[in-house]
Parts: structure tokens; C-alpha cells; sequence
């Protein structure tokens, strides 16, 4: 069964291995936390929306936010509290945190993993105050990317686990833009890639990790960012 929440469980053992089966999220994170400012305030909050084990908390130290992260893996719960995440374990179709809580709100490779976006919108949106940052990535519904994402990513070792993804989830950019409109938030957005020089390094032993570029298309792999309106 694709996206089997026992998938997290099983390869619980990965999250942490740098040349594991999740590799490439720890890439994603790298990128992600680019795109998040330092806190605007003193005890600012981030919500991690499908934390995992908390591979963004490395990224953000010195930024100055109170990190909390939702998701519904007790693994990756237990994982990222390791990591000085506060970690709840939950849904986030219907995130046990307050109205307006967040100055950002993180969803890293979550989007693609649940059933209903518009509910997964509203929820990310419901957190942010107003001004605060919504910072995504995720996969587009096309047929590019279930060939590139699906097809082949999930075959090759250190960019996704086989069966991690459902291609009926992948996410519309059309409807995501118009639902985080709905909720007062206008989103940019770009693809990006793995660098191919980087990852045939990777794969050779001779680099840690692989940059992720700017890509000409958003049809497979992009990042979304917007401020809700005050
Ligand atoms: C691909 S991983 C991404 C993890 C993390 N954001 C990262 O980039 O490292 C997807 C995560 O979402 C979680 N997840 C999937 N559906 C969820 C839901 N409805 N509510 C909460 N967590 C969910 C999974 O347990 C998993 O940890």
C-alpha cells in the first residue's frame, strides 16, 4: 500500500543514516531552512507540520525560534524530540495547537501525504499569526512527476523510499495557490532540483550531502512561501 503510515516505523533506523533511504529529505531541509528568516521576535514559534524525526531542527540553531513539530509517526515523534524538537504527536488535518500560534509555519514533504489539501491548507494557515511566513515543499500532481518522483526517485538509492508515495496525493499547485489565498496567503513558488554533479558525488562517497538548484520547471519538485495578510 503506497504512503503506509508503518513505512515510518519500519525504516525508523534511516531518518538519521546521512546515505540512508531518506537522504535526500535531509537535502530538502537544507533548502527549506534557507528559505526561513531569522525570528522576528523573541520567542517566536515555528510549527514543524510532519516533522519526521526533526531533520530541520539542525537548521534552524541560532535562528532563534521555539521549534515544535506535529506529526502522526511515534517514531519520528520520539526521534525529533531527541533532536530538541517539541514534539507532538498528531494530525495535521487537525493540529492540536491554537489559532495564530506560529510566526512560521513549516510543511516539508508533507503536502503529498494526505488526503485532503484544502483541510491541510486551512490548518497550516489557521497557526500562522498574522505576517507570519508559510514555507512548503512538495510534489506536483503531474504526470512528470509521478514518472520522475515515482517512477524513478523511488528506485534510486538515497532520494526516496520505495512506496513512500501515493500518486493520487501529489499536490495540485493550482489548488494549493487557491486555498492559501482563501486564508489570506499569497504564494510564490519554484521548482528545484538535486544538482546532478552533486548527487553522482554523493552516490561515489565523495560529498556528505547534495545542494538542491533551482529548477525551470515547478511540475515536479518545487518550494511555496508566502506571508499571511495582516
Ligand atoms: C516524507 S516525511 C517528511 C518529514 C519531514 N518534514 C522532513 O522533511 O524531514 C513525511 C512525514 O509526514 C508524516 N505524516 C504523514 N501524514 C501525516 C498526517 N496526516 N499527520 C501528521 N503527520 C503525517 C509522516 O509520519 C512522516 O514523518
Amino acid at each position: 500500500m503506497p504512503n503506509d503510515p508503518a513505512l515510518y516505523e519500519e525504516l525508523a533506523d534511516e531518518w538519521w543514516r546521512p546515505r540512508g533511504k531518506f537522504a535526500m529529505l535531509h537535502w530538502l531541509a537544507a533548502a527549506r531552512a534557507e528559505m526561513i528568516p531569522p525570528a522576528p521576535r523573541p520567542g517566536a514559534v515555528l510549527v514543524d507540520l510532519g516533522c519526521g524525526a526533526g531533520l530541520l531542527a539542525p537548521r534552524l540553531e541560532g535562528k532563534g525560534y521555539r521549534h515544535i513539530g506535529v506529526d502522526r509517526s511515534p517514531s519520528a515523534v520520539a526521534l525529533a524530540a531527541e533532536q530538541g524538537v517539541a514534539a507532538v504527536r498528531g494530525d495535521v488535518l487537525a493540529v492540536p495547537l491554537a489559532d495564530g500560534c506560529a510566526d512560521v509555519v513549516a510543511a516539508g514533504e508533507i503536502l503529498e501525504h494526505v488526503p485532503d489539501l484544502p483541510l491541510a491548507v486551512s490548518e497550516a494557515c489557521r497557526l500562522l499569526r498574522p505576517g507570519g511566513l508559510v514555507v512548503i515543499d512538495t510534489l506536483a500532481d503531474t504526470l512528470l512527476c509521478r514518472l520522475i518522483a515515482i517512477g524513478v526517485a523511488e528506485r534510486l538509492r538515497g532520494l526516496a523510499p520505495r512506496g513512500v508515495h501515493d500518486p493520487d496525493l501529489l499536490v495540485d499547485r493550482d489548488e494549493l495557490v487557491a486555498e492559501c489565498a482563501g486564508h489570506g496567503v499569497e504564494l510564490e513558488l519554484r521548482g528545484i532540483r538535486p544538482s546532478i554533479v552533486d548527487f553522482a558525488a554523493w552516490l561515489a562517497g565523495r560529498r556528505p550531502a547534495v545542494r538542491m538548484l533551482g529548477a525551470p520547471t515547478t511540475a515536479v519538485l518545487f518550494q511555496a512561501w508566502g506571508r499571511k495578510l495582516p
